[in-house]
């Protein structure tokens, strides 16, 4: 303190005061949101890292946990972060639909804190920017618009099923055979392109490394491989980049610190904003080039965004550039690993249980000829059984478990008041985990 004081020349007494005065804002800075959520249950946290640990010792499966100990409605610190998490069925439906009013926005996890290239889309817009956006792509979600997918669907999986026969001899990873199928389905319904991955040998082989990618000149393989590095990059625990944990840490520095290191090459920070920004530039090729095409159809996602926004239904401050490129991209993001995720989940969970499998064999092959193709309908009302293996599995591994709402006015929850600016996480499964049963029945 003594050798402070000497090096910046002022007298003890103020730099006791000042150190005091910073180790009180700091420590004031860390304990606020616990403060402000001290009647919610939750386990004990530590200072900086809240319940990062216990996250990293029990996986997911770390909610069932609490939720057991600590019941429908309880905190989890995400670095400094709180989450409330909710683990009651009637309590989720309270904060998605009841008072969706007071919680109408998604929290914006440090993650995508750090990458611009993922918050113009739907999933992150606010408020009324969000529903504008929304009311305007609702017609891609109407039944009759999905039922017209279903046989570029089929062609996609016919192509991604040649590509197994092709390869019996050697192991095949699921996974990536189902990004592939659903990225190429996505990037149809989203882009209208094909990028092509289903097809046997595809040029995706090796989309392990972005780094790579420089040296392969195929377009579409570079695009997809900064796709992925783009999307695993976005990891909400200890192993993201650094600006991504400090964001989870002391939110406030997260950008000053993104800003520094975005600039170090051979930093991840680096390496994301070059990737991210790769990534924008081909996105605004392709809305450039489709809005230049004056045949374009509506049949893709990003035409019909274009033509809505040409027939001035819609402000095109709301749909500017910018978030045309981001809230495409976002489809085949949202679209591709979610859709990958759960069908290797159910692939997974099926394998372990003999029994179900012979089920939903029967129930499929009881659907006619090996060529009779089914369409929406048929999906709809044919197979039952599969419909509830599909839900089965989607509620034992949920695919992101963490994303959260956030308040925008006093609530009550649960019994509990919420002030402004808490993030919620409905999560339902936590409260049905406890029984996990899939079976034949
Ligand atoms: C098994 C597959 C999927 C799962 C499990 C899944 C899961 C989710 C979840 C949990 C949300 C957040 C809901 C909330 O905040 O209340 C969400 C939102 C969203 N998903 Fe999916 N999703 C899947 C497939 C897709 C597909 C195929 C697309 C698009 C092609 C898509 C596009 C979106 C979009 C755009 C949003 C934001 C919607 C909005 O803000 O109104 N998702 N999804």
């Amino acid at each position: 303190m003594l050798f402070i004081s000497v090096i910046l020349n002022v007298p003890l007494a103020s730099t006791i005061f000042i150190l005091v005065t910073l180790m009180g804002g700091l420590v004031g800075y860390l304990y606020w949101p616990f403060w402000k959520l001290r009647k919610v249950p939750g386990p004990p946290s530590l200072p900086l890292v809240g319940h990062l640990p216990l996250l990293a010792k029990y996986g997911p499966d770390v909610f069932s946990v609490l939720a057991k100990q600590y019941g429908p409605i309880y905190r989890f610190h995400m670095g400094r972060q709180p989450l409330i998490i909710i683990a009651d069925a009637e309590l989720c439906k309270e904060v998605g639909i009841k008072k969706f009013k007071e919680i109408p926005n998604r929290s914006i996890p440090s993650p995508i804190s750090a990458s611009p290239l993922h918050q113009k889309g739907l999933f992150f817009t606010r408020n009324s920017q969000w529903s504008t956006m929304r009311n305007t792509i609702l017609s891609v979600y109407q039944p009759s618009h999905l039922a017209n997918l279903v046989p570029k669907m089929q062609s996609f999986i016919e192509s991604a099923t040649q590509n197994l026969d092709d390869t019996s001899k050697e192991d095949i990873i699921f996974s990536n055979l189902s990004l592939r199928l659903a990225t190429d389905v996505i990037g149809d319904a989203a882009f209208g392109v094909n990028f092509g991955l289903s097809k046997p040998h595809s040029i995706c082989e090796s989309m392990n490394n972005v780094e790579q990618s420089s040296a392969n000149s195929d377009e579409v393989s570079i695009f997809i491989n900064q796709h992925i590095y783009s999307t695993t990059q976005l990891k909400m625990d200890l192993s993201g980049s650094f600006s991504i944990i400090i964001g989870l840490i002391a939110p406030i520095l997260q950008e000053p610190i993104r800003q520094i290191l975005k600039r170090i090459p051979g930093t991840m920070d680096w390496k994301m904003e070059c990737t991210n920004k790769n990534l924008t530039g081909r996105l605004d090729d392709i809305v450039k080039k489709r809005m230049e095409d004056k045949s374009r159809t509506s049949k893709n996602f990003l035409s019909l965004i274009l033509n809505t926004r040409e027939s001035k239904s819609v402000s095109e401050n709301v749909f500017s550039f910018d978030y045309i490129s981001a809230v495409t991209y976002e489809h085949l993001l949202a679209g591709s690993a979610t859709t990958s995720f759960t069908l290797s989940s159910i692939v997974y969970l099926v394998a372990g249980h003999p029994n179900v499998e012979e089920k939903l064999l029967q129930e499929i092959d009881g659907f006619g000829p090996h060529d009779k193709i089914p369409n929406a309908k048929d999906l709809n009302e044919s197979f039952p059984y599969l419909d509830q293996v599909i839900k089965e599995a989607m509620r034992i591994y949920t695919v992101s478990p963490l994303v959260a709402r956030e308040t925008s006015n006093e609530v009550e929850i649960g019994g509990y008041l919420l002030p402004k600016v808490i993030y919620l996480c409905p999560w339902t499964l936590v409260f049905y985990k406890t029984s996990v049963k899939i079976s034949c029945g």
